[in-house]
């Protein structure tokens, strides 16, 4: 069968009795922005319940990183769960916990030796780096970015400022954290050009929050996505995050990179960070690790992560069946996966751009590997955000059975997984340039 397959209104019946049947008992504080009901997944493609078959360009958020039920996550799955699930890492041993920190250990690119604190979420792994970050310094502030999403908990929520909604109704927030503006290049927040930008927005750290608001040396950390996720997938210069690393050193700050949605080979190398070949202190790592299993892991340097037994732990954290399907994971990644999305990416890359002439509300085209982002516009001079617009072409996407979602405030992400080829990316083109056509049609 060819991919995509739409062969019901969408939704059909089944997946509208489902929607239905979730709209009474389930909260309803998730955004979905159209009406996907899974029935099975394999590779890069989704059949809903309804028998219909989409293209998937989101990976269940930047998660699946091998692809739906890739056969090797899911004989590790099976294999693990047949000999014990559970046992809890925090009170006893298991290998496949200390496998997996020994294999992060070779991979991160944070300099001496690393110790693994296991969570089962990107908010959790963003929270123990925040407490380790003090814990270790003995300081008390944070500074995050605005536009950066590190997830909901009240910890990560303070760095969080991505959505007002997201913070909306539960102040006050934890306190001791910054903002500093992050340097979205095609929007720069000093109105600077992106070709002869030497990170400026690095001086308003310097020059505003430390001379105004907040002694460097009482900064625990700096919390940082090498490409904002959530935001708009916006790429970071690599000359901030080798300005910020020195900053932070001459500080005594500690530099923690917020990989959640960037890491994994998702960009084509195994941290974004590493494109930049910047080396934090810290790095918090969920999403994409353990194929879909519910996985936070923060890892830091060694001599950072002294705390004493009973400091901080998790019931769950790094579940057997998690570090299992990380461990398959991890062995895909180097193998082939990372390789074939910096490939793909490329490739995926060129076909988008090469739709920026046809479609005038495409504002900005950028991302690195398969993490790749596209920002409307209602006119490409004054840049006015083309909210509507993006919505509008996620669903007409979605009707012709490609799926994407939004990101920030008017970009589309293409978050696909891993194991997308070349003849997906161009199916995904096309489908997205009859999407924008549409969406452009009826502006009209
Ligand atoms: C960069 C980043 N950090 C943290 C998080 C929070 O992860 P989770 O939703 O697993 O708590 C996310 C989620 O999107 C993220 O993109």
């Amino acid at each position: 069968m060819t991919v995509p397959h739409i062969r019901t209104p969408l939704p059909g019946p089944k997946a509208r009795a489902i929607i239905d049947r979730d709209e009474v008992v389930v909260s309803q504080s998730y955004t979905r922005g159209y009406p996907l009901v899974i029935e099975r997944g394999s590779g890069a493609t989704v059949e809903d319940v309804d028998g219909n078959v989409f293209l998937d360009c989101t990976a269940g958020i930047a998660v699946n990183a091998t692809g739906h039920s890739h056969p090797d996550v899911v004989k590790a799955i099976l294999e693990q769960a047949q000999r014990f699930i559970h046992m809890s890492g925090t009170d006893f041993y298991y290998e496949s916990q200390v496998r997996l920190a020994e294999e992060l250990a070779a991979v991160v690119p944070i300099d001496g030796g690393v110790r693994s604190f296991f969570g089962n979420s990107g908010t959790e792994a963003v929270e123990a780096c925040i407490k380790l970050s003090r814990y270790a310094t003995g300081r008390v502030n944070l500074i995050a970015f605005l536009g950066g999403f590190h997830g909901r908990t009240m910890g990560s929520l303070a760095l969080t400022a991505s959505k007002t909604i997201q913070r909306r109704g539960f102040g006050p927030m934890m306190p001791g954290v910054y903002h500093a503006p992050y340097p979205d290049c095609y929007r720069c927040p000093l109105g600077l050009k992106a070709e002869n930008c030497a990170a400026e927005c690095l001086d308003y750290l310097e020059d505003q929050l430390f001379l105004h608001l907040v002694s460097p040396e009482e900064v625990a950390a700096i919390v940082v996505e090498p490409i904002q996720g959530e935001g708009g997938y916006v790429v970071a210069p690599d000359q901030f995050l080798e300005r910020l690393r020195e900053l932070t050193t001459t500080h005594g700050i500690l530099l923690v990179a917020d990989e959640v949605q960037s890491g994994m080979g998702r960009t084509g190398k195994m941290f974004a960070i590493e494109h930049a070949g910047v080396r934090p202190d810290m790095i918090a790592i969920a999403k994409g690790i353990a194929s879909g299993l519910p996985l936070g892991i923060a890892v830091a340097r060694a001599g950072l992560m002294t705390w004493p037994a009973g400091a901080h732990a998790s019931t769950f954290g790094g579940n057997a069946v998690a570090c299992a399907a990380a461990l398959a994971t991890l062995k895909l990644l180097r193998e082939s996966l990372m390789a074939n999305a910096a490939e793909v990416g490329r490739h995926f890359m060129a076909g988008l751009k090469s739709l920026s002439e046809r479609h005038p509300l495409i504002g900005d085209i950028r991302g690195r590997g398969l993490m790749i982002g596209v920002e409307l516009v209602r006119d490409r001079r004054t840049k006015e955000r083309a909210t509507e617009e993006r919505d509008a072409a996620v669903n007409a996407a979605f009707a012709r059975g490609l799926l994407v979602l939004g990101a920030g405030k008017n970009s589309i992400r293409f978050s696909p997984p891993l194991v997308l080829t070349r003849e997906q990316a161009d199916t995904a083109v096309r489908i997205f340039d009859e999407a924008l056509t549409e969406v452009e049609k009826a502006r009209r």
